[in-house]
C-alpha cells in the first residue's frame, strides 16, 4: 500500500528570527516511516524540522509550517485510495501567529502585534484513504482518544500518556494503547519506538 506519515514538530513563524513550535524530534514518525517501508510499503514521509537521517527506502518531503505539511500531505495522497494509508505521527501546532511579519519585531511591539490564528487539522482534512492519528495527552488519555478517533474518522488511534517517564517527545521508547472508536483498547507495554512502530505498522494491514 501507499503509506504516508508525517512526522516531527512545525514551526510557525511571527518574524524571521522568532516561531512557535514544540518539543517534538520527529523519532516515531521516522520509525514508522521505517518499519512501514521494511514491510515492502511505498512510503513518503513529511517532516518538520528534525535532525534525523532518512529511513532507507523512503521518499522524504521536508517542510516547516502546519500549512506546508498540509500541502504536502495532499499532494502525496493525489490518486490514493481505500486501500492506502495516512498515520499522522506529526505535533502539528494548532496555532500560527496571524501575521509573520517581514523584518524583526522590536520587544516593544510583541503584546501588540501577536494575535494567533487556528492551523488546518492535517489529519481530519484527509478523505478517501485509512488514517491512523496519535494522541499524547497527560489527563483521560484513553477517552480522548477515542473522541479523536471519532471525530477524525481514523482506523485507530495511538495514545500515549506524555506526563510518564520513557514516554513522549525526544525518548527512544514508548508505552501505548490502541484505541478504536467504538473505544476498545488494547495496550502494549514499555517498548522501544521501532517495536511500537511496527505493530502499528501490522495493525494497519490486518485491518
Ligand atoms: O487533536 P489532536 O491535535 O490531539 O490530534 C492529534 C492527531 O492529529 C495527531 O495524529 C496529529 O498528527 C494530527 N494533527 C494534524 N493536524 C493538526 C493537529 C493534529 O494532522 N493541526
Amino acid at each position: 500500500m501507499r503509506v504516508v506519515v508525517t512526522a516531527g514538530p512545525t514551526r510557525e513563524y511571527l518574524d524571521p528570527v522568532r516561531f512557535l513550535s514544540n518539543p517534538s524530534t520527529g523519532k516515531m514518525g521516522f520509525a514508522v516511516a521505517r518499519a512501514a517501508a521494511e514491510r515492502g510499503h511505498d512510503v513518503t514521509l513529511i517532516a518538520g524540522p528534525v535532525s534525523l537521517k532518512t529511513p532507507k527506502g523512503v521518499r522524504r518531503v521536508d517542510v516547516t509550517s502546519a500549512r506546508d505539511m498540509e500541502r504536502a500531505v495532499k499532494a502525496a495522497l493525489c490518486g490514493a485510495g481505500e486501500s492506502d494509508a495516512l498515520i499522522a505521527t506529526a505535533a502539528v501546532a494548532d496555532w500560527r501567529p496571524a501575521m509573520c511579519a517581514k523584518r524583526k519585531l522590536k520587544k516593544s511591539q510583541m503584546e501588540s502585534v501577536l494575535k494567533l490564528a487556528r492551523n488546518p487539522d492535517i489529519l481530519k482534512g484527509a478523505k478517501g484513504v485509512r488514517k491512523v492519528g496519535f494522541a499524547a495527552e497527560t489527563d483521560n488519555i484513553l477517552a480522548e482518544a477515542a473522541r479523536k478517533c471519532r471525530e477524525k474518522r481514523l482506523e485507530f488511534v495511538v495514545a500515549n500518556d506524555v506526563g510518564e517517564a520513557g514516554c513522549g517527545f525526544g525518548t527512544d521508547t514508548n508505552r501505548v494503547s490502541f484505541v478504536s472508536a467504538d473505544g476498545s483498547v488494547e495496550s502494549l507495554p514499555l517498548m522501544g519506538k521501532l517495536a511500537v512502530a511496527r505493530r502499528i505498522v501490522r495493525r494497519l494491514e490486518g485491518r
